[in-house]
């Protein structure tokens, strides 16, 4: 993982030098996985660097506290100006975003509300999650004999560091088995999502996805892309899935900030349609990386520019064809 040992990272209000950002082994989020995150990229568009969506994922970042019941010390805007700032500061033209609002150092048990809620973001730069040639080529994944947890137990709605202990053992079963990634069924044996991806499957022209009862992660990049694949006219069907439809799928892909649009190409050994990235995938993750790339215009306001003065003063996509 290509971290930068000059960057800065941000705690508390600070930017704090790359190796000095630590905290005490007594701090209660080591202990007991008591923080909520986020992960979100910054892409290096035709009108500069611009974060996707960095509103739904701060949003997304403050309903995951409020679940757990920590009161972050800064709000919504402040860390929006600090993601920002931290970019510039290292120097990112694309980056990978993690801010993480954690209980810190006073008191360890298991009541974390006695401990202070702290904030940081750290940035680094990172390419293809799923290795070079998956976003053409596809994956090859297994289901996992880890089921997501059980409503009622962990929120899948917020995205907590406990969380991930359950994502770990799905991405490490499938990693010794040789498969790239692991799909998670939900504890009614529904397919639920990956270790850190949402799931679409395409079957005679139609798109599903697993509804948010399924134990998933309301991913963002979920959200863009069924507005993406309504926008080209498909109908998107949010819906219980039983495991068979992955293997009688025409197409099938995976959705998330680390993987983009990623094709899988087989399941449980099973070919997925003819083994290649689907037409259907490839148009929805054509227009997803029109977006992101700014080839296409940013009708849905989802670019967030690190030096919006410069990107007024770029011509946007739409100007820039009519010319
Ligand atoms: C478990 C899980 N599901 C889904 C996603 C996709 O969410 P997003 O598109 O917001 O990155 C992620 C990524 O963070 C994840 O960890």
């Amino acid at each position: 993982m290509p971290f930068l040992p000059h960057a800065k990272v941000w705690m508390n209000g600070t930017l704090v030098p790359w190796a000095d950002a630590r905290i005490h082994i007594a701090s209660h989020v080591v202990h007991y996985g008591s923080a909520v995150f986020e992960g979100m990229r910054c892409y290096d568009t035709r009108r500069g660097s611009a974060c996707f969506r960095l509103d739904a994922h701060l949003r997304r970042l403050f309903d995951s506290a409020r679940i757990y019941r920590m009161e972050s010390p800064f709000d919504r805007a402040a860390i929006q100006a600090a993601v920002l700032d931290t970019i510039r500061t290292n120097g990112h033209a694309a980056c990978y975003i993690r801010p993480v609002v954690y209980r810190g150092y006073e008191a360890l048990g298991v009541n974390p509300l006695t401990c202070p809620v702290d904030v940081a973001i750290l940035t680094w730069e990172w390419g293809t999650y799923l290795g070079e040639g998956a976003l053409e080529h596809g994956v090859d994944v297994r289901v996992s004999s880890w089921a997501r947890t059980a409503p009622n137990t962990f929120p899948a709605l917020a995205k907590t560091a406990a969380n991930y202990a359950n994502s770990a053992l799905i991405k490490m079963e499938a990693v010794v088995e040789g498969y790239a990634e692991g799909i998670a069924l939900d504890t009614f044996g529904y397919v639920s999502e990956g270790s850190g991806q949402n799931l679409f499957l395409v079957r005679d022209g139609v798109v599903f996805t697993p509804p948010i009862t399924a134990s998933i992660l309301p991913g963002i990049t979920r959200d863009s892309v069924i507005t993406l694949a309504r926008e080209l006219g498909y109908e998107v069907r949010e819906q219980p899935l039983p495991r068979e439809m992955l293997y009688i799928a025409d197409e099938v892909f995976f959705a998330g900030t680390a993987v983009e649009v990623t094709p899988v190409r087989s399941v449980d050994k099973i070919t997925i349609g003819t083994g290649r990235r689907g037409p259907i995938t490839e148009i929805i993750q054509r227009a997803f990386f029109d977006v992101i790339r700014g080839d296409a215009d940013d009708t849905h306001r989802w670019l967030t520019f690190v030096y919006p003065e410069r990107a007024a003063a770029a011509t946007a996509p739409a100007a820039a064809k009519a010319r």
